[in-house]
């Protein structure tokens, strides 16, 4: 198919999955509003529908609590396709979580402020964007306080996660490290995702068993972040979500300078404060010698987890290792998940027993990351392997259309049937728009 059909396609994924005011990332499996999906899901609507694009943001934002919180999902409507859902998660346990909108108590990676700046980079009319920007940008300063406040018991710099679905990589094989510390109830519960996709691509029920148990104890102390940072069994500081954090700082450092108004001046030093302590700890604390790469922190358990999965070239996007750890780390990604019968870029090690190229965070090809990575290699001058993960990104599309996940082995797509999870995935069809047209 020629690539402006395929845009074609990708633009009508984009607005039958929009909601009126938000996006849901794809029908009956996610029937809600993401916020991670909802930030990238912008990216792709900013290309041909800017008015959507902003009010997607809009939305998010609103649902965001009293005490700069934003939760990974927000309930906008009921429905039973999904578990688990609003009556699980029980937000209204949180003082200070939203009157208007149900939604879980936990969050995803903060791409909201790297978003509003490439609002901006794709706008064709950038005053009538910095004025949406002028208007929501302190909502995304005031989650970055939140995360700062409440989620650095040691004062570092950098934030930690209390649940895998914190993380957006759910059952990746690093949090088995973590599993293997804890030993919660069999729960019972009825699974909707499996009802949607082949059990295969998705986590097991033990898995499920582990998430739904940090839950519990998370309501059972009314989701209060000192009590969560004292007693979850599940305690990461992880390199993508602080990634997309320090990212994200930099970007409203940059708008904030836009703007240009002087009331700002005390939130771009505070940002910068944010910023230079966090890029110290991050480069000092979770880069691992050994093995080359950035890798996630155990907070609970006091120790790395020495794993290498995309999230450990995630900081090439924020612009965090220095050019000598860019060239190692490119050089490891290369060796590892770089292979002529591999597409760029596994999720996890395919050297690794614990890598299986059709389980979601366990190893097939995720469009998110490679977007990410896509302009991190361009932003350290790695032209060639940028080029090769864009053509990577674009041809397991062209394969087998906009899946939320794909396998990372080239052999698996000769018949057209190597995309996996949900079909018709928002985040997939937008990040192909804006690949296409940067
Ligand atoms: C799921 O239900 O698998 C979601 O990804 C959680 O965020």
């Amino acid at each position: 198919m020629c690539m402006k059909n395929l845009q074609n396609n990708a633009i009508t994924v984009l607005n039958n999955n929009w909601k009126d005011k938000f996006s849901i990332p794809c029908a009956k499996l996610y029937p809600f509003q993401w916020f991670w999906d909802s930030g990238l899901i912008a990216i792709g609507f900013a290309h041909f529908d800017m008015p959507k694009a902003e009010k997607e943001i809009e939305t998010l934002l609103d649902a965001q609590w009293s005490n700069g919180f934003i939760p990974h999902i927000i309930f906008h409507t009921e429905t039973d396709t999904y578990f688990p859902g609003p009556d699980f998660h029980r937000s209204d346990l949180h003082p200070e979580s939203s009157k208007k909108y149900k939604s879980t108590g936990m969050t995803q990676p903060p791409v909201t402020g790297f978003v509003l700046e490439d609002l901006y980079r794709i706008s064709k009319d950038r005053d009538a964007t910095l004025k949406f920007i002028e208007s929501v940008i302190d909502k995304v300063y005031k989650n970055h306080e939140y995360f700062y406040n409440q989620r650095d018991p040691q004062d570092e710099g950098l934030v930690y996660i209390y649940h895998n679905w914190e993380s957006g990589t759910d059952n990746s094989p690093i949090w088995d490290d973590i599993w293997d510390t804890m030993n919660p109830p069999e729960y019972t519960f009825e699974r909707r995702d499996t009802t949607h996709v082949d059990a295969a691509q998705r986590p097991s029920k033990r898995e499920y068993d582990h998430y739904l148990h940090i839950i519990e104890i998370a309501k059972q102390n009314n989701y209060n972040d000192q009590k969560i940072a004292e007693l979850s069994p599940f305690l990461v500081q992880d390199p993508l979500f602080n990634a997309v954090l320090l990212k994200s700082n930099q970007s409203l450092i940059d708008l904030y300078r836009i703007i240009g108004n002087k009331n700002n001046n005390d939130k771009i030093h505070q940002l910068q404060k944010w910023q230079d302590k966090g890029t110290k700890s991050f480069n000092n604390k979770l880069y691992d010698e050994e093995l080359g790469v950035y890798v996630h922190y155990d907070l609970r358990n006091e120790k790395l987890l020495k794993h290498i999965s995309s999230s450990s070239f995630a900081p090439l996007f924020a612009n965090l290792p220095s050019e000598t750890r860019a060239e190692k780390m490119v050089d490891i990604m290369m060796e590892k998940f770089g292979n002529p019968d591999q597409y760029l870029c596994a999720s996890f090690d395919p050297t690794s027993d614990r890598f299986n190229p059709k389980k979601y965070w366990r190893g097939p090809v995720w469009v998110n990351l490679n977007w990410m990575l896509y302009y991190g290699l361009k932003q350290y001058g790695f032209y060639d392997i940028a080029k090769r993960m864009k053509q990577d990104t674009i041809e397991i599309i062209e394969n087998n259309g906009f899946y939320e996940y794909f396998d990372s082995r080239k052999e698996e797509h000769k018949n057209g049937n190597a995309g996996y999870g949900g079909h018709n995935f928002s985040w997939s069809a937008a990040l192909f728009i804006d690949l296409l047209n940067e």
